[in-house]
């Protein structure tokens, strides 16, 4: 038998050569990672794992190691509105250790996934002890507001089909790879999933998604959605609703 001193080593390690290509610890020295690595746990959630619920108090900060995870708000009528997906690399659940409030959304995996999870005061510590990392998740937060800032003038002023049109480019901009055919989004989304991003109907995603396909705008190759066209194109389609 192996001691457990050892295995977590080997965790150690293992984790420390993922966070070397996670986007908020780029610019630290190996063997700080090394020690960021030795603070996380892992864990593994089956598919459609409730991680947390809106409203529950927070203690912990994740970052995907495999799979992905949805976060959602349920509307007044129950329907779910889906503010992002994190893949492998991304992380979520700091708002909650930073303002210390209560989850602003629910998280829940949509396939086997594994979390790296860091507590309440090692990411305190963290942040304070390391403003590289900092100043890493203020940016990618940033981002995130800048997307959050488009998706309400989309809910505000477009129509079902702009609002489709837009999440499928949101799609594209965060999931999207260059292949012979077009944007391949690496991500694979169900038409329910795309509707509570656009906030609409399945019905309704579906139909704009064939209009899409019969307007050769996005293709499908291996249940993988093709953006034909480029992104801005995309996005002013759906800004004129056409
Ligand atoms: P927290 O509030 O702790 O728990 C829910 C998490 O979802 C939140 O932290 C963020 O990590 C993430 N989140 C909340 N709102 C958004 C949003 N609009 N876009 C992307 N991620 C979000």
């Amino acid at each position: 038998m192996i001691p457990k001193i050892f295995e977590r080593e080997k965790i150690t390690e293992e984790i420390t050569g993922f966070l070397q290509q996670v986007d908020i610890f780029t610019g630290l020295k190996k063997k700080d990672l090394f020690q960021v690595a030795r603070l996380f746990n892992q864990t593994y959630y089956p598919r459609q794992a409730v991680v947390f619920f809106q409203v529950e108090k927070g203690d912990h900060f994740y970052v995907v190691k495999s799979g992905s995870v949805k976060i959602f708000r349920l509307a007044e009528d129950g329907r779910e509105v889906i503010l992002d997906v994190f893949t492998a690399g991304d992380f979520f659940g700091e708002m909650a250790l930073l303002d210390d409030d209560t989850r602003s959304a629910t998280a829940q995996t949509r396939e086997p996934t594994i979390l790296l999870t860091l507590n309440r005061s090692d990411f305190q510590e963290l942040i304070q002890r390391r403003p590289e990392i900092t100043l890493n998740i203020i940016t990618v937060l940033s981002r995130r507001l800048r997307q959050a800032n488009a998706v309400i003038e989309n809910f505000a002023f477009q129509d079902a089909r702009g609002r489709v049109i837009h999440a499928v480019a949101k799609l594209g901009l965060n999931y999207g790879k260059p292949s012979p055919e077009g944007l391949r989004v690496g991500l694979r989304v169900t038409h329910q999933e795309l509707a509570s991003l656009a906030g609409t109907s399945r019905e309704t995603a579906t139909r704009v998604l064939l209009e899409m396909q019969n307007e050769g705008l996005v293709s499908f190759k291996l249940h993988h959605l093709v953006i034909r066209d480029d992104l801005e194109t995309l996005k002013k389609l759906a800004k004129r609703g056409e």
